[in-house]
Parts: C-alpha cells; sequence; structure tokens
C-alpha cells in the first residue's frame, strides 16, 4: 500500500547497451563523485524510501548484476528479453514486483544513467501524484535544444495528451522545446493494464513506455507533468564528454553544499569532493584537494593543499599538507605532509606527526609520536611520544614475507636507524645515528653498532693526485702550514 507521499516500487531502467561511451565497461558503471551512475540512481530511489526497487539489466547483465549485488544487496534484479524499450524494460520489472501480490499505488520509473537525479526531485514528483490522484505524472524539462528527445505533447488546454518520440515526430512536434525527462509516477494498476497494450509498431520498432501516456488519458486517467528548471537533474550521459561536464556539476553541487554547512572550501574549482564524504564545521578545504570514498574530516581539521585522500578518516584540528593517502586514520591534532604517502593502515595517534617525504604501510603509531622527517614505516607499531629520527627504515621485507616492528613508548631513534624486522625495541630505548637494529633491544637500552671511524691522513693526495679534490687539499695543507709557522713566529 503506497501512503500519500509514498512510492509502492522504484523501477531503475538500466539495460541499455550505451554504446557512445566507447568502453569496455558497461555505460552505468562508469563513475562520478565516488559513485556508479547506476549507483546515484539507486540513492535517489531510496532516499523517498519505496517498499521495492527493481533495476532493469540486460546489456553486460552480469557485471551489472555483480555490482548492484554489491551497493545494493536487496534490489530485485530483472532480466529484459528480446523485446526492446522502455515499455518492455517496466513491463517485465512489473511482473516481477507483482510475483506474490499485484503492486498496488505509485510505481516510479527512473534511469540508471541519469546521475544527478535527487530523491527530493523524485519526492516532490510523487507528492504531485499521489495529491492530484493523477494516473501518470511525468517529469518534463524545457530545453532549447530537444532534439533526441521524446516531446510532450499538449492540448489546447495545456493538458498533457502524450509524449511523441522525436524519430516519429512531425515538424511541428519537434517544435515543441518540453521533453520527457524519461522519469515518471505511475499509477501500478493503469500502468499494468496499458503496458498491455504497447506495441513495437514505431520507427524504431520498440516498445514505447512514452505510449502509456496516451493509453492512460484514453482510459480516463489523469495525466500531467511536473516540469522542472534543473535540467542537469534530467540529464543523461551518453558519452564521456557529458560524464565529465555532470561530474563537473554534481561535484559544483556538493562543494556548495558542504559551504553552506559550514566547510571552508579556498578554491571549489579545484576541490573535489565525493558524494560519500563527510565533513564536519569549520574544516578548512586548501586548493587542489581531492576527497574520495569513506572520508571524513572532523571539526576544525585543514586538510590541503594539493592533498588526495582516500578512505582517510582525520580527527578533529588536524592538519593534512600535501599528502596522497589512503585507508589511514589520522587523530585529533596530530600533522601530516607536505609531501607524504600514507598507504592503507596507517593509524597516526592523536597530537602525533608524520612528516615531510614519509611513506607509511599499516602502522600504528602511539598518542604524541613523532616521525617527523624522509623515512618509511610499515608493518610496525609504535608506542607514545616516541621520536623516530630522520631518514629512519622498517626493513620489514625479507624478499619472501613481511615482518612487523615493535617499538615502544619514548624511544628516540638516532638518524638512519634501520630495524630489521622481526624486532622489538623496549620502551625509553635509544639507538644512535646509523644503527641497523637486527636484535631486540631492552627497554632503557642505547643501540649502536656502526664501526669505529677511521680516517687515513693524506689519502686523496696519494691516490689521486691530479684530481680538484687532491689540489684543494694541497692548498688546505699549505695555509694550515703556513698557520702554523705564523703561530711559531709569535
Ligand atoms: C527515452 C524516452 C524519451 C525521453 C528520453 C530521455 C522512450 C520510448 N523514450 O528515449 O521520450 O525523452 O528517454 O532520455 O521511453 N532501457 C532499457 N531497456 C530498453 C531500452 C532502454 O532498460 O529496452 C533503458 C536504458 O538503459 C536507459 C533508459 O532506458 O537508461 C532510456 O533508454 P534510451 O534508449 O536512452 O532512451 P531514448 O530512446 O533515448
Ligand atoms: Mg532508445
Amino acid at each position: 500500500m503506497t501512503t500519500e507521499s509514498g512510492a509502492a516500487a522504484v523501477i531503475v531502467l538500466a539495460a541499455g547497451a550505451g554504446t557512445r561511451m566507447k568502453s569496455r565497461t558497461p555505460k552505468i558503471l562508469h563513475e562520478i563523485g565516488g559513485l556508479s551512475m547506476v549507483g546515484h540512481a539507486i540513492n535517489a530511489a531510496r532516499g523517498i524510501n519505496p517498499e521495492a526497487l527493481a533495476v532493469v539489466v540486460r546489456h553486460e547483465r552480469d557485471r551489472v548484476a555483480e555490482h548492484l549485488s554489491k551497493i545494493s544487496p536487496d534490489a530485485l534484479i530483472v532480466d529484459q528479453d528480446d523485446i526492446p524499450g522502455t515499455g518492455r524494460a517496466v513491463e517485465v520489472a512489473l511482473d516481477a514486483l507483482d510475483a506474490n501480490a499485484p503492486l498496488e499505488g505509485t510505481v516510479v520509473v527512473t534511469y540508471g544513467d541519469v546521475p544527478l537525479l535527487t530523491s527530493e526531485l523524485l519526492q516532490e514528483l510523487v507528492a504531485t501524484h499521489n495529491t492530484d490522484g493523477n494516473a501518470v505524472t511525468v517529469l518534463s524539462a524545457v530545453l532549447e535544444d530537444a532534439t533526441g528527445y521524446g516531446r510532450i505533447l499538449r492540448a489546447e488546454d495545456d493538458s498533457v495528451v502524450g509524449i511523441r518520440e522525436h524519430k516519429d515526430a512531425s515538424e511541428a512536434e519537434r517544435a515543441i522545446t518540453e521533453v520527457n525527462s524519461g522519469i515518471y509516477a505511475f499509477d501500478a494498476a493503469i500502468l499494468r493494464e496499458a503496458l498491455k497494450k504497447i506495441t513495437t509498431e514505431n520507427v524504431q520498432g520498440e516498445k514505447y513506455l512514452t505510449d502509456v501516456l496516451g493509453l492512460a488519458r484514453e482510459a480516463d486517467g489523469r495525466v500531467a507533468a511536473v516540469v522542472t528548471t534543473d535540467r542537469w537533474q534530467v540529464e543523461g550521459a551518453n558519452d564521456r564528454v557529458q560524464l565529465s561536464a555532470l561530474g563537473a556539476e554534481l561535484n559544483r553541487r556538493t562543494v556548495e553544499a558542504w559551504m553552506r554547512q559550514g566547510v571552508t572550501v579556498v578554491d571549489p574549482n579545484t576541490t573535489w569532493i565525493d558524494s560519500t564524504v563527510r565533513l564536519e564545521e569549520d574544516v578548512r578545504i586548501l586548493p587542489n584537494t581531492q576527497l574520495h570514498g569513506t572520508t571524513t574530516v572532523s571539526r576544525d581539521a585543514v586538510v590541503g593543499p594539493d592533498s588526495t585522500l582516500t578512505d582517510v578518516q582525520i580527527g578533529q584540528g588536524a592538519k593534512v599538507t600535501r599528502t596522497h593517502g589512503s585507508g589511514s586514520q589520522i587523530g585529533a591534532g596530530a600533522s601530516v605532509g607536505p609531501f607524504t604517502y600514507l598507504r592503507p593502515g596507517t593509524v597516526l595517534g592523536e597530537v602525533g606527526k608524520i612528516g615531510a617525504f614519509y611513506e607509511t604501510k599499516n602502522v600504528t603509531i602511539g598518542r604524541g609520536s613523532k616521525l617527523s622527517h624522509l623515512g618509511y614505516a610499515g608493518d610496525a607499531e609504535i608506542g607514545e611520544n616516541t621520536n623516530i629520527g630522520c631518514g629512519n627504515i622498517t626493513a620489514n621485507y625479507d624478499g619472501e614475507k613481511k615482518h612487523r616492528t615493535v617499538i615502544g613508548s619514548g624511544v628516540r631513534t638516532g638518524s638512519n636507524t634501520v630495524f630489521v624486522a622481526p624486532v622489538t625495541v623496549g620502551d625509553g630505548a635509544y639507538s644512535g645515528a646509523g644503527t641497523v637494529i637486527r636484535k631486540d633491544v631492552a627497554a632503557g637500552a642505547l643501540s649502536v653498532n656502526v664501526a669505529p671511524q677511521r680516517n687515513f691522513e693524506g689519502w686523496v693526495i696519494a691516490n689521486r693526485p691530479e684530481s680538484e679534490s687532491a689540489q684543494l687539499a694541497s692548498s688546505a695543507q699549505e695555509t694550515s702550514m703556513q698557520g702554523d709557522s705564523t703561530e711559531e713566529g709569535n
């Protein structure tokens, strides 16, 4: 049963081939704003809380079905047969939805390749349809160039009488600029009856869903249109030029929505935020920043410039500068960058630091610990308030397997320390510069293993006699000898 504002079902049409994409990937699986086009269509549909959701598939059926089962496991996947056309697509979907008991109430039809349609507009369509007791309500738009679209036919009194496909239209009908978006609300019973009468007798030899409007009117149903002024919401992506235009517009809308919710975006034109990203008030995003996937940014954090973050959780007040990161967590008040590469499994504790030219992977860093410059930390666990010196490296790979490095709290490591994993360094331990730690270091111990330094006096002059180095060395020696004699003179 359908409530005043509700829909019994949404049917998403997604059986078409999409040849103009020139792609081995089915058209509706192409992504904008971090979701496939069909993913956006499903989100819009879900937003009006239909009792059932069906997606009609055919082209690249298995790949599309696999994707759907991931993003929307409870959607009913319906296979379209050999009979072509949007009318046939809806007919097979309705048959499937009717399997237990005939559907009653409002059935909404949308397309899998119209990614900017919002739940709000769908809701408005359904509300008008339900309140006015319509048989069919079509979402239409007035376009400057209506070429290719079905045209909305209206009577003298302006009431909608039907839709004429571009290919079937007369010259006069082609002059009409109000077009069919392909998105509709139908009364289920009227739709079911009308679909039975639809034939393939038209220029394209397809069962046209658009013929339902005329049939509904003949059956004394009210047919009406909701005209949207927002053309982007009804625009489909047929090729990659349109895909990128829709992607840019979606991003513009997403960025603007976040600004209205209290996020500072210094340069909206170079900021890309997926639909799936979540931001809090007083976050600042600096130019050239891309936030993808399940990335979340908490209050007062600053991200950018020049950062690309995918599935990264950023804590309150953290700073992330010129960083490429994925699958990582950055604690409150922590800082990352510039020029830092965070790979999956990086967990940086509160007020910790991963500095310039660092690569991290699968490493847990405790509160207040700092890895400030030039290094690699992978498959490791570092305690709290530890300072990892410049140029430290966890040698985690022995050529066959990965091993773990465990470093305690309050540790201070010298520059260029190498941890040959598996190895453990106890709390409060120190290492000297250049130490290669192959054996565990006990808590509080100092570890050094660099050989004593030996200087071979005169080696360059003896072994590289003609070189510039040798000449400079000779001069330096002479100068120092003169200095000595002057001193002697005094
Ligand atoms: C259709 C409408 C047209 C409207 C236009 C808006 C019909 C007859 N015409 O035209 O009035 O202006 O959309 O874009 O409905 N699909 C299937 N099975 C099919 C055919 C299509 O699932 O057998 C799906 C496609 O995947 C696509 C949608 O339906 O998502 C529309 O198909 P498309 O061929 O693009 O529609 P048009 O014929 O251009
Ligand atoms: Mg077509």
